[in-house]
């Protein structure tokens, strides 16, 4: 059976928000390189969108991690399934996400990536569900939405891989 999914943020108001986080990012970097890590695959659609519209010098690397843990939920146990392709040291890392959740995962990774002498570490997510968060030490530098918590797909989310495609945001109203 299809899953019912109703829009949260139509492309359009993605789009805009996407060109004011940028903006934030090109002025607090005032010119500074930036490498971004996006974290497959569901930071794929958002790195794309942001990296189109920064200005400074930008690199880019790609990182998957799994929580163990199957549908919605995240364990506090993360594996990283491909680890970057780059060194860090000296770089100012900005990591991208698709949503911070419970937290663990980017504790985890924030962690693990502090070790490699970057230059600086910060953290931007295209959502946010703070209600959700268990880490509650994982400091968001630059987000562009905060949502209920409610389970969303689609600008790179997925449901058991499903919907990552969608050019906006929507919930999935399970049947029930
Ligand atoms: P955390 O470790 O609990 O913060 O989980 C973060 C990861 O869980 C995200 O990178 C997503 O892959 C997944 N996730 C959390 N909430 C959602 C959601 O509403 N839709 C799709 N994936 C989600
Ligand atoms: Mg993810």
């Amino acid at each position: 059976m299809e899953d019912k999914i109703r829009v949260l943020l139509s492309e359009e108001e993605v789009d805009a928000r996407i060109n004011e986080v940028a903006a934030q990012i090109n002025a607090d970097y005032a010119g500074k390189p930036i490498h971004l890590i996006c974290i497959l695959k569901g930071g794929v659609f958002f790195t794309c969108e942001l990296a189109k519209r920064l200005s400074m010098p930008v690199s880019l690397d790609f990182m998957s991690v799994s929580s163990y843990g199957s549908g919605m939920e995240s364990s506090g146990v993360v594996k990283i399934v491909k680890d970057l392709d780059e060194p860090l040291e000296g770089k100012n890392v900005l990591i991208v996400e698709d949503i911070i959740d419970s937290g663990r995962t980017l504790s985890y990774l924030i962690e693990i990536l502090q070790k490699r002498n970057p230059n600086g570490i910060k953290l931007c997510t295209l959502l946010d569900k703070p209600e959700r968060r268990v880490k509650k030490q994982v400091k968001v530098d630059y987000t562009c939405f905060t949502i209920p918590d409610k389970f969303v797909v689609g600008y790179g989310l997925d449901y058991d891989q499903k919907y990552r495609n969608l050019p906006y945001i929507g919930v999935v109203e399970l049947e029930q």
